[in-house]
């Protein structure tokens, strides 16, 4: 099938490729000319695993174009996927304005059928709403069809999540265009949910909102483990194992960030007020992820008052592990905090290499504790689980460890010396 995939970005790139791989010809558009040009030499401008490797060879195969001719790979292709971002406006809904700017370049150049497919992420209603702005635009009917098809990549696993999903969530107006996606997604073996396109925006909704109150209930339970000296691990062990609950997603720590948990509650509480719906449960959990970074900061000047002139070394910069993504990562949050304080920062991130004023940045784990006061630990990559303890503490100028993410045990890192830090950790 012929397929233009508008907006190369984590979720875009993602499409592209997978759906290259699976035998469509693809052409990635992007107004961004920069992040097309060093597309088209062959790097790729986001750290994912395994997505370099597919891209590389589409590319090599003819399966996979870059260009920043949207109109034209609009006017050339019958499948559109559009997936460009929706980030949070001041207000807390989302911003639709690269949506709407994508419709309307759909509307100057459609001439035959498109399938017109949204994955962004967007409020209940709008893609009804794209329907309209179509037919007010006096785009005949009978030449496009809107499909919901919201994403549930997982940034670090987004190559595996896109083509091995739990579920394919089809939001359609008419039964038509449902044989059009069982097509492009021949290769992926997941069941359909099919519902009506507002249906599929609140799945997509909903579900972020419920992995969040997952989140945000853990931690909530730590500040009372803490208070009750409980392992929270324990608990979330002794919870996971009901299947009613599930393991997932209860793990305890600085609390949820990135480009989608965030915005997507705030989106969803702004929907549910213009309804006059005040949602009492995921404004909680909005709260307690807000705060979680308070309640490890206190604990920290419990135990340093004055972190005036420390050097803090902060472990992790990225939201969650093996991505380069440090939109609202609590890392970032937290070394802004540090840096108010009047705290000097270094920092490690395998990946991350921050620009930052009053940062410094390390490319070796061992060499960004030497002389720091305090060690943090924000982000819970694989490299910091199997670290040499002794070596970190000689090298460190003080004792203090804080675990943000519940990764390191503290037995260790006490039997070498350090004064351990965490939340429902003891
Ligand atoms: C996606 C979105 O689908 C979002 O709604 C969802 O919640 C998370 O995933 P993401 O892939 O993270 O967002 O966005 P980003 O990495 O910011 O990439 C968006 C791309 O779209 C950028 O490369 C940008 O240049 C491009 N873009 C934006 C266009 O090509 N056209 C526009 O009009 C605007
Ligand atoms: C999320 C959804 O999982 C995905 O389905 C959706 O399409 C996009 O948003 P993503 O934001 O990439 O994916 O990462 P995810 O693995 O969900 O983690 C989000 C945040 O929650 C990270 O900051 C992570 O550290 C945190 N988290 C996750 C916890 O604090 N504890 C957990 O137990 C799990």
């Amino acid at each position: 099938m012929n397929i233009c995939v508008i907006g190369a970005g984590y979720v875009g790139l993602t499409t592209a490729a997978v759906l290259s791989d699976c035998g469509h010809y693809v052409d990635c558009v992007d107004i961004d000319s920069k992040r097309i040009a060093v597309l088209k030499k062959g790097i790729v401008p986001i750290f994912e695993p395994g997505l370099k490797e597919i891209i590389d060879k589409s590319i090599q195969n003819n399966f996979l174009t870059f260009s920043t001719k949207v109109k034209e790979k609009i006017a050339e292709n019958p499948i559109i996927f559009i997936t460009v971002g929706t980030p949070s406006l001041e207000d807390g809904s989302p911003n639709l304005s690269y949506v709407k700017s994508v419709v309307d370049d759909i509307a100057a150049s459609i001439t035959s059928h498109k399938t017109i497919i949204v994955k962004s992420t967007v409020p209940p209603g709008t893609n009804e709403e794209i329907h309209n702005m179509l037919l007010e635009k006096n785009v005949d009917p009978s030449l496009f069809d809107i499909v919901s098809n919201p994403e549930f990549l997982r940034e670090g696993t987004a190559v595996k999540d896109m083509l091995e999903p739990d579920k394919i969530v089809i939001g359609i107006k008419r039964p038509e265009p449902l044989q059009v996606m069982q097509k492009i997604y021949k290769q992926v073996h997941a069941p359909y949910i099919v519902t009506s396109l507002t249906g599929a925006e609140m799945i997509k909704y909903a579900s972020n909102a419920f992995l969040a109150t997952k989140i945000s209930f853990i931690n909530e339970i730590a500040r009372i483990c803490d208070a009750y000296g409980v392992n929270v691990s324990d608990v979330s062990l002794g919870l996971g194992t009901d299947p009613r609950i599930g393991p997932l997603f209860l793990r305890a720590g600085l609390g949820y960030g990135g480009s989608c948990f965030p915005k997507d509650l705030q989106g969803l509480t702004y929907s549910a007020k213009k309804k006059n719906i005040h949602p009492e449960l995921i404004t909680s959990v909005q709260n307690v992820n807000d705060t979680q970074i308070d309640v490890y900061f206190k604990k920290l000047k419990s135990a340093i008052p004055d972190l005036n002139g420390k050097q803090i070394t902060v472990w992790g910069l990225s939201f969650k592990p093996d991505t380069d993504d440090i939109r609202y990562s609590a890392s970032i949050r937290l070394i802004d905090k540090l840096l108010e304080e009047g705290a000097n920062i270094h920092a490690y991130d395998p990946i991350v290499k921050l620009d930052k004023p009053n940062i410094i940045c390390h490319s070796n784990v061992y060499e960004s504790v030497k002389q720091s006061d305090v060690l943090i630990i924000a982000t819970e990559w694989k490299e910091f689980k199997g670290i040499d303890w002794l070596k970190v503490k000689e090298e460190m100028n003080g004792n203090i460890v804080l675990d943000g993410r519940n990764i390191i045990d503290p037995r260790t890192v006490k039997y070498v010396g350090f004064h351990y830090l965490g939340v429902g950790q003891l």
